[in-house]
């Protein structure tokens, strides 16, 4: 007998109350609406609450994705949540996922550190559990508060960012959603291009040095854009021959939610209109493992998603980590 087909079998997805518009944060910085909707096509973000953690985000957005799926926190036994801005270094965030969702203590949880392509990657190693058939219903997801990692005096990289988590559930297919396939890279000889240099086992001993390093992102923005272009462009295009699938054959793209640039050069590289693109960073920025469930939620919401179609999922992000995944409505 062959491993079990998995399937998406419902979406959900969590953004904070609390809206940052280019505006206001021309007030904090010095940058401008003009600059930033221009240079990335952003117009406002969403901020957490000083309160409001990781967790509590994908719990919420969990909780949607079970209700759609039409399953209980009993019936899941995985837990992956894809993050770089964990509750605690110690803990996974899963596991405070786990006890705010009442999933039972027979579920496997973990966090997952691929940055922007963290829901591609949880999605990857969820399919390898399941399809193993020793878990049967899996959580699978990207949750961020980014805001907590970013130097608000720094345009380069405050302008950029926003939190949010989006969550699927993951189980035996019920003839929809199916996942035909993943694939992950990594060029980990660009560790220094995106990282938040503090914080961990590499961190100069600050009674040593007087010094710390501050515990944000730091990014080289301009060398990263020519990258993730190159690398999404190669995701997409070895996925599609691996399964026989023209770019033409997709019925909608969901790229990683970094700079509406980026995601037009892909675009005109694959020979697609932009139309077939979904973006919604304009309303959300750069959401990192958040930023794709949190667009097919609203893609399948907003009726972007037709059946029978094929959806191509895009990203890239620090490490840098990219991958792709193909599924079939
Ligand atoms: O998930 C992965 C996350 N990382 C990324 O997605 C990064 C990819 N890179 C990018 O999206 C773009 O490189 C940025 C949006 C970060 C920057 O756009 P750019 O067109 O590459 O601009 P640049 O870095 O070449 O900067 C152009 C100018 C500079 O001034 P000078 O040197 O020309 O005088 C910057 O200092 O724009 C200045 N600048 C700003 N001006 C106003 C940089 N940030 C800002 C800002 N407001 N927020």
């Amino acid at each position: 007998m062959g491993s079990p087909a998995i399937a998406i079998l419902g979406t959900g997805s969590y953004a904070p109350e609390k809206i940052l518009t280019n505006d206001d944060l021309s007030k904090l910085v010095d940058t401008s609406d003009e600059w930033i909707f221009t240079r990335t096509g952003i117009r406002e973000r969403h901020i957490a609450a000083p309160n409001e953690t990781t967790s509590q985000m994908a719990a919420a957005a969990a909780r949607l994705a079970m209700s759609d799926a039409g399953v209980t926190a009993a019936d899941i036994d995985l837990i992956i949540v894809a993050t770089v801005t964990p509750d605690l270094p110690m803990p996974a965030t899963a596991c405070f996922v786990q006890h705010q969702l009442g999933v039972p203590t027979h579920a496997a949880c973990f966090d997952l550190n691929a940055a922007c392509s963290g829901f591609i990657y949880a999605l990857d190693t969820a399919w390898a559990m399941l399809g193993s058939g020793r878990y049967r219903h899996a959580l699978v997801i990207g949750a961020e508060k980014f805001s907590s990692v970013l130097d608000w005096k720094d345009r380069t990289t405050c302008v950029l960012f926003g939190d949010g988590a989006g969550a699927v559930v993951l189980g035996p297919t019920r003839g929809t959603g199916q996942i035909l396939g993943t694939k992950l890279y990594t060029e980990g000889a660009h560790t220094h291009l995106l990282c938040i240099p503090d914080g961990g086992s590499n961190t100069p001993d600050p009674a040593a040095t007087g010094a710390r390093t501050p515990r944000t992102v730091s990014m080289k923005g301009r060398e990263i854009f020519k990258i993730a272009v190159r690398e999404m462009e190669e995701a997409a295009r070895d996925i599609l021959a691996q399964h026989q699938i023209t770019p033409a054959q997709i019925g909608c793209v969901i790229p990683h939610q970094a700079n509406l640039r980026i995601i037009d050069a892909i675009a005109r590289y694959l020979e697609l209109p932009a139309e077939r693109f979904f973006v919604n960073l304009e309303r959300y920025g750069n959401t990192s493992a958040a930023s794709i469930p949190l667009a097919l939620d609203e893609a399948r919401s907003s009726g972007r998603i037709k059946p029978g179609e094929t959806t191509l999922f895009v990203a890239f992000g620090a490490g840098l980590t990219y991958g792709s995944a193909l599924v079939r409505w």
